[in-house]
């Protein structure tokens, strides 16, 4: 029987990117839809859980993608509220790969070493990444704030935060250069999530800060979120920090997001959210 993965998306265009992954995930065949709701995607559940038989259904999985975490969340819930009893699929959350992306992120940071009680600082954590890099880095026992350049709308993602995993994230507004760096004196950990190519700090910010431990970039489009450290860095010494780049974790990613596709074939009953795949992501870093 035919793995299938329906890859359900929530932008006009479906993510050509996650469309390879799945083929390297182990899919035999990948189904996209563009422009999927929680009004229109009844149709699409329902054809996942009804087609296969008991033993068969674990061959169907549905991917959730696209570039709108909460439109991504408010799928997620209305395809698991379409399940019941043993009709259900195995189902996974990876809106612009922001759950395989920051699991792989905290796993580097919280590997051989514990962020228990320190402080945590995500720049620019009101996107999906920043989101989940929040929601990990708390699950890891770190006090976390993010930083937005509105109040409004950092505060709303703090409660969205709150309201989803009942974790307590501090707010902060920092439109510019100049505030992110005052917000990140006294952290231990600092990870930037900033939009692509975006600047989000500069080197003589973060060189010699006082009790500064770990520092993480996301951004793999030039300029570096981070000036000061390289795309490759992996636990690197940097003025006395060990500093992360895009690509010393994106291998990790990749190989996490391959897992979870090869994963939701094992059952039929197998959901891939934070939880999930940060529990996989801190297992599997511990192997490379
Ligand atoms: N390494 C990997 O494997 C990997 C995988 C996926 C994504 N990424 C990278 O991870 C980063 C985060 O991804 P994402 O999808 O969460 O990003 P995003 O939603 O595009 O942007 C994150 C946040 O950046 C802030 N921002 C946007 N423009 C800004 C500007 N001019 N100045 C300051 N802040 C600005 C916005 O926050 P406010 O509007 O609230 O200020 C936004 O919510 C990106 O750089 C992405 O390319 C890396």
């Amino acid at each position: 029987m035919k793995k299938l993965l329906v890859q359900l998306d929530t932008d006009a265009q479906s993510s050509l990117f996650d469309t390879v992954v799945a083929y390297d995930g182990g899919a035999d065949h990948v189904v996209s839809y563009p422009a999927i709701t929680p009004e229109n995607v009844g149709g699409l559940v329902e054809g996942a859980i009804f087609t296969r038989g008991p033993k068969d259904k674990k061959n169907t999985a549905l991917f959730i993608g696209g570039g709108n975490l909460a439109a991504g969340e408010a799928l997620m819930q209305a395809v698991q509220q379409r399940f019941f009893g043993k009709f259900r699929v195995s189902v996974m959350l990876d809106s612009n790969g922001a759950n395989t992306t920051a699991a792989a992120c905290v796993a580097w940071l919280v590997r051989d070493r514990s962020v228990a009680g320190k402080r945590a600082v995500v720049l620019g954590g009101t996107g999906p990444v920043g989101q989940r890099v929040a929601v990990m880095l708390s699950q890891a026992g770190a006090q976390v704030a993010i930083t937005g350049r509105q109040l409004a709308r950092t505060e709303q993602v703090c409660l969205a935060i709150r309201e989803r995993f009942g974790y307590s994230v501090e707010a902060v507004e920092a439109p510019g250069l100049a505030e992110r760096g005052e917000v990140i004196c006294g952290a231990q950990i600092v990870v930037s999530t900033g939009a692509s190519g975006v600047a989000m700090l500069s080197e003589n910010q973060w060189q010699g800060l006082p009790g500064l431990e770990l520092l993480a970039d996301a951004n793999a489009s030039p300029p570096l979120g981070i000036a000061g450290i390289d795309m490759m860095d992996r636990a690197t010494q940097r003025h006395g920090i060990l500093t992360f780049g895009p690509l010393g974790f994106g291998a990790l990613k990749l190989a996490l997001h391959r897992e979870c596709i090869s994963c939701l074939f094992e059952s039929n009953d197998m959901v891939l959210d934070a939880r999930e795949i940060f529990e996989r992501a801190s297992h599997k870093v511990n192997f490379l």
